[in-house]
């Protein structure tokens, strides 16, 4: 089994020992094997909402030509891509780990319609102004981006999901 890299809290490289530093430092350290390994990630679609492509499709999402969009733990931002390359939407795509954001740079820098984020869901929303739609995939399950967070969080008035 792979050992996960930890920073240690020692590290400039690590936010701390708070659960959502330790959250952070894990999807980091995923990230930094990723690029250090070169993954292969295949271009999406449709938004895939569970394993193997289930789920609803982009259909759920509505029409979303130059539509504000938000996707909050984007990863290699892959879902967002496709929103902004297919579909027309103009997508902020946030994720706290710089190595995600990292891997969806250096794929997606240039990409018309995209903008890569380095911050924290909850504390983005804090401050966001509203977006037409936010969405997540396969992010809301881990530590920080819990629904009654980004409830307590959210000011921007804009319903989280659809
Ligand atoms: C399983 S990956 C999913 C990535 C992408 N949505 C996809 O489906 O390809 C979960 C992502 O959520 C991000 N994440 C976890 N907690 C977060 C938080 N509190 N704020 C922002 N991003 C977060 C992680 O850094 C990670 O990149």
């Amino acid at each position: 089994m792979e050992q996960l890299h930890n920073w240690g809290p020692e590290d400039p490289r690590s936010a701390g020992n708070s659960p959502e530093s330790i959250n952070t430092d894990a999807w980091t350290a995923y990230g930094h094997h990723h690029i250090q390994r070169l993954t292969p990630l295949t271009e999406v679609e449709q938004i895939g909402w569970g394993p193997s492509y289930t789920g609803p499709g982009d259909a759920i999402l509505g029409v979303l030509e130059a539509r504000r969009v938000l996707n909050l733990g984007c990863g290699p931002a892959r879902h967002a891509a496709h929103l902004a390359r297919d579909l027309s939407a103009v997508v902020d795509a946030v994720d706290s780990s710089p190595t995600q954001i990292q891997r969806a740079r250096s794929r997606y820098g240039d990409l018309p319609g995209l903008r890569l984020v380095v911050a924290d869901a909850a504390k983005y929303l804090s401050t966001a102004v509203p977006y037409d739609l936010i969405y997540a995939v396969n992010a809301v399950a881990f530590r920080g981006l819990g629904v009654p967070v980004l409830g307590d969080s959210a000011t921007t008035g804009t319903p989280v999901g659809r």
